[in-house]
């Protein structure tokens, strides 16, 4: 038997001990992605934690989205592979931060990028994903001031779609996304012609502006498998790769490296492996622990969130 054949039996063999899920973000390495129940975008994700009835929610993504399954479904042990597994927008905005904004600015209300930690959650009024943050800041009366945070480029995505003035934008930004290089993409728009180009809102406005779609990891699998193309380029992170390849298997997609690693991963996602998934299920560490008044509070503004319907 191979190394990898014996990990994803003792996985699976763990998994059914502890009455188990598995889920992992698109941005998992493929034989990550080959072995969990569900693999989605950060809500879907949030969604199927929420719901879940068994014991342990073993959590492939990172940590914030760990955080986000354990507010919502708090009688679950939540493990995580990595417990670096972090995202550079948390660490771009602290709850003392937001607490600063919010006695400056006490008349705004506070729409919060779902890629926070649960402390900055617990200050928001509302929580919204890349797929449904204009839906969440249109759910707020147009005279109503908004602080949108962390992430610039994706606030400043959703104030172009609303055309919303009254928002003041964080200016967090993600390492793989922010630098993806518009130049990169002009330059293979020439090499492939025909191709049509998916992004996802974390990247820079001039890499938006030549974007034939713009959504969640999702909702950019979505929309790519049915577009009207054979060769999409897609500006996000490479492991959507594996669910493209799987639904649109005659199509032929093409990812840009960026200027922060040359390459199209993120580095928080990718310190996830088969072996540390094993380990987690095995010792139920590294696990989410969080004061049961903090995640009353955090769990607020993303019960609202899921509310919209
Ligand atoms: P999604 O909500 O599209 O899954 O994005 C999460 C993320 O971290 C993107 O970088
Ligand atoms: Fe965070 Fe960017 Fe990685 Fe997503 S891709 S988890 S936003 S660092």
């Amino acid at each position: 038997m191979s190394a990898v054949t014996t990990i994803t039996s003792e996985i699976l063999a763990l998994k059914r001990e502890r009455k188990a899920v598995i889920l992992a973000h698109h941005y998992q390495d493929s034989e990550i992605q080959e072995l969990a129940d569900y693999t989605g975008d950060s809500l879907e994700l949030a969604r199927k934690a929420r719901d879940f009835d068994g014991g342990v929610i073993a959590f492939c993504g990172v940590w914030f989205m760990a955080e986000t399954a354990k507010i919502l479904n708090p009688t679950k042990t939540v493990v995580v592979p990595d417990a670096e597994a972090g995202c550079s927008l948390v660490d771009a905005c602290t709850a003392e931060q937001t607490r600063a904004f919010k006695r400056r600015y006490p008349d705004h209300a506070v729409v919060s990028y779902i890629n926070t930690s649960a402390e900055v959650k617990a200050e928001s009024d509302i929580i919204c994903t890349s797929r449904n943050a204009v839906k969440v800041v249109e759910s707020f009366p147009a005279s109503q001031p908004l602080l949108f945070l962390p992430d610039v480029n994706l606030g400043n995505w959703v104030q172009r779609q609303t055309g919303r003035q009254n928002m003041r934008i964080w200016q967090g930004a993600c390492i793989v996304h922010a630098t993806f290089p518009a130049r990169r993409l002009v330059h293979l728009k020439h090499q492939h012609p025909d191709a049509l180009v998916a992004a996802h809102p974390e990247c820079p406005p001039e890499v938006l502006a030549l974007a034939d779609f713009i959504g969640s990891t999702s909702a950019i699998i979505e929309w790519a498998v049915n577009a009207p193309s054979e060769e999409i380029i897609v500006m996000t992170e490479s492991g959507v790769r594996h669910s493209l390849e799987r639904l649109a298997p005659g199509k032929r997609f093409v990812f840009v490296p960026n200027e922060n690693c040359n390459c199209s991963e993120c580095p928080y996602m990718k310190r996830n492996t088969l072996e540390k998934l094993r380990d987690c299920l095995d010792t139920l560490e590294p696990r989410v622990e969080l004061p049961d008044e903090l995640m009353r509070r955090a769990a607020l503004p993303i019960e609202r969130m899921l509310a919209l319907k």
